[in-house]
């Protein structure tokens, strides 16, 4: 099974969720915007002295900085082999069409992860990351045995600067309105496939299978 796909949802949908669980079955290769922006964040980078003032207010980062920082990062002709996901990437119409430049035709699935918004705000609320491996854990659905440490290597967890309230309520409006066009654009290339991601992570992955595994 190849497949070469966007992960496409709301803030909270369960996309690192599902992405981590799939880098472990199958070994895709795995880009996630998110995480390379809080990577530069903790690393002090330029981009991330830049990045942090959005990232931190929920705000989408400029197209034209998010841009740079994939092509950089996918130089090389990373994807023409095997299998990939891009994860957070592309959320506005300006990036979808740089990411049509620079695979063409080569994208085979673009999955988006359907959520209610009430659950949204649940899953973000209560969401613990671990600093040293970034596993992602929650406080109701995911619980580490010991609280703040997390079980995969017991690192300390933290709270991400995005998940306070009212920047969860921005994220989820820049959504609507910066992100949310894209399934019409996706919808008519004909790639785009629903998962109901409003179940269990068991039965989300069970179904984002199926449909990766599709032609
Ligand atoms: P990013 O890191 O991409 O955040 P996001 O898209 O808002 O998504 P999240 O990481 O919050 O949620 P997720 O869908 O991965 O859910 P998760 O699996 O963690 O982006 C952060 C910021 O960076 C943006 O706001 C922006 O500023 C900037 N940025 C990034 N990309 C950009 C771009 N392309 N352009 C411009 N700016 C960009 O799950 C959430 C919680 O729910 C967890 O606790 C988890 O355990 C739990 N959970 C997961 N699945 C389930 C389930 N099925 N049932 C119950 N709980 C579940």
């Amino acid at each position: 099974m190849a497949f070469r796909a966007v992960f496409l949802g709301p803030p909270g949908a369960g996309k690192g969720t599902q992405a981590a669980r799939l880098v472990e079955d199958r070994e895709p290769l795995h880009v996630s915007t998110g995480d390379m922006l809080r990577e530069h964040k903790a690393n002090g980078t330029e981009l991330g002295k830049r990045a942090v003032e959005y990232m931190d207010h929920g705000k989408l980062v400029p197209d034209d900085l998010i841009i740079a920082m994939v092509e950089d990062r996918l130089s090389g002709g990373i994807l023409a082999q095997g299998s990939w996901i891009l994860d957070g990437f592309p959320r506005t119409l300006p990036q979808a069409e740089a990411l049509d430049q620079s695979v063409g035709s080569a994208l085979t699935h673009v999955i988006f992860f359907r959520v209610p918004q009430e659950a949204l705000v649940e899953r973000l609320s209560g969401r613990w990351t671990c600093s040293s491996c970034g596993a992602i854990w929650h406080e109701k659905f995911k619980p580490t045995t010991e609280r703040g440490k997390c079980d995969a290597c017991g690192g300390s967890l933290r709270q991400r600067e995005d998940d306070r309230p009212e920047a969860v309520r921005k994220r989820l409006e820049v959504y609507t309105a910066q992100t949310e066009p894209l399934l019409d654009y996706y919808g008519e290339k004909g790639i785009l496939t629903e998962v109901d991601a409003n179940r269990s992570p068991e039965d989300v992955y069970s179904s984002l299978i199926q449909e990766l595994s599709k032609e």
